[in-house]
């Protein structure tokens, strides 16, 4: 089957170009092909934007085990909408995948369930480095040095070293220190309020676990990359640190500061918190100077009754990965950053720092995961919209200026104009590392 795109603006990697895109058997096989080409279907995305699909580093579907919250089909169908065609999914599922055999299930589900392409973590635990060190469809390592949402946690120094110098594949951490967050919270009786989520999971807790975690990636020579960045004190941290080691931000941090509380309550309570108005901004120049590569979404869904109970009861984490690109598309409408920038922090780099193979850019030979963008479309974020099972948005009732309105996976289209294909399957994600 052959699609030929005539018309958009494509982001290539350095220019964004008036070009046609031939993609023939869900690779890109021509760009600048000729406008009379033969194909089977033809789009004309006059007006539009022609963007790699976003590859999300850091989603939490909760397939299995805790699926009222959400599951693959729907995340994945939230994913479509939003312009996600591949996402790396976290391990913190009933059970976590902290071995091999819970890795293969993961993907078998997967690969019945998913409208996108699909890779998992595998967790640390303290006991299972030969788990780690034998596992290889997978991105990485996931480590939770301070505890969130489920049981994994290592924090014990001895086991943490064992996994940065007797593993090889790269490692990812949620880096808050447990021992700053418990004496934070015994000094509050546990908290009484929202608010209290940012004193007890405060900036002291990010910079102690992330400079132990960059410190031990270095001494072990071991690529790390640090997930969900939220504090200036952070940022400075890592404008010092080698090549070894990328960081992350996700829209929240960007996007709430703990003002948002007084209107949101426990909708922006996240690990790690939001913090104040002056991080927020840092974590922004961090992005905009190099010093973090990525934006990926957390997207943790938890349901509004579960979320409404008294904190600390409520449980932290939010759904973005139906609205992410559109945050940042409407970013890119308001002047903070521009789309080229976009597109590397929310396609390019994730494929570079993943070793994901021919996703991330408008290549030839590369898969084509693609997606349209108009950058002039203001819609408003809704509850009732959302595809997400938990079926809330942080963003409900704002309007955002530049929206995905079709995306493609190897080709097909699987979301147009607000209908979904279901019969588009999403592959698991193949990762180039010469292992
Ligand atoms: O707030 C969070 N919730 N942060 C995490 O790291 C995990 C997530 C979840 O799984 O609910």
């Amino acid at each position: 089957m052959k699609t030929l795109i005539k018309n958009a603006a494509v982001v290539l990697p350095d220019a964004v170009e008036r070009v046609n895109v031939l993609v023939d058997k869900g690779v890109i096989a021509v760009i600048d092909a000729a406008v009379h080409t033969q194909a089977d279907e033809v789009i004309d995305a006059a007006g539009l934007h022609l963007l790699p699909g976003v590859i999300d580093d850091q989603v939490h579907f909760r397939e299995p085990g805790l699926t009222h919250k959400e599951d693959l089909r729907s995340a994945s169908r939230a994913c479509a909408r939003g312009g996600v065609t591949s996402f790396l999914e976290m391990p913190n599922t009933r059970p976590a995948t902290v071995s091999c055999s819970a890795l293969h299930e993961k993907l078998a589900l997967a690969a019945e369930r998913s409208l996108v392409n699909y890779g998992f973590y595998i967790g640390a635990t303290p006991d299972n480095l030969a788990e780690l060190q034998r596992a290889r469809r997978t991105p990485g390592i996931k480590i939770f040095i301070g505890s969130s949402t489920g049981n994994l946690l290592v924090d014990e120094q001895e086991a943490l070293e064992r996994i940065f110098a007797e593993t090889s594949l790269p490692i990812c951490a949620h880096c808050e220190d447990e021992a700053t967050v418990r004496a934070n919270a015994a000094a509050l009786n546990g908290g009484s309020d929202y608010t209290d989520h940012s004193r007890i999971r405060d900036n002291n807790a990010a910079i102690i676990a992330t400079r132990r975690a960059v410190e031990l990636a270095e001494r072990h020579r071991h690529q790390f990359h640090v997930l969900h960045v939220s504090t200036a004190e952070e940022i400075e941290f890592l404008r010092t640190t080698s090549d070894l080691i990328s960081g992350e931000a996700c829209p929240h941090h960007l996007l709430f500061s703990t003002a948002d509380y007084a209107r949101l309550g426990s909708l922006v309570q996240m690990n790690p918190s939001i913090k104040s108005l002056a991080d927020v901004a840092a974590v922004w120049q961090g992005l905009l100077d190099g010093v973090l590569e990525v934006v990926a979404t957390d997207h943790a869904p938890h349901t509004l009754e579960e979320k409404q109970q008294p904190y600390p009861q409520s449980p932290s984490g939010l759904p973005a990965v139906e609205n992410s690109l559109a945050l940042m598309l409407n970013q890119v409408h308001q002047g903070r950053c521009s789309l080229a920038q976009v597109v590397q922090w929310m396609c390019a780099a994730p494929a570079r720092i993943w070793n994901l193979k021919a996703k991330g850019a408008i290549r030839e030979g590369f898969d084509a995961d693609l997606v349209l963008v108009d950058l002039t479309l203001s819609q408003e974020v809704r509850n009732e919209h959302q595809l997400t099972k938990c079926g809330w948005s942080p963003w409900h009732g704002e309007t955002l200026t530049g929206w995905p309105v079709r995306t493609l996976v190897h080709g097909r289209t699987v979301w147009c104009e607000g209908q979904l294909d279901e019969r588009v399957c999403g592959r698991e994600i193949e990762f180039d590392r010469g292992d």
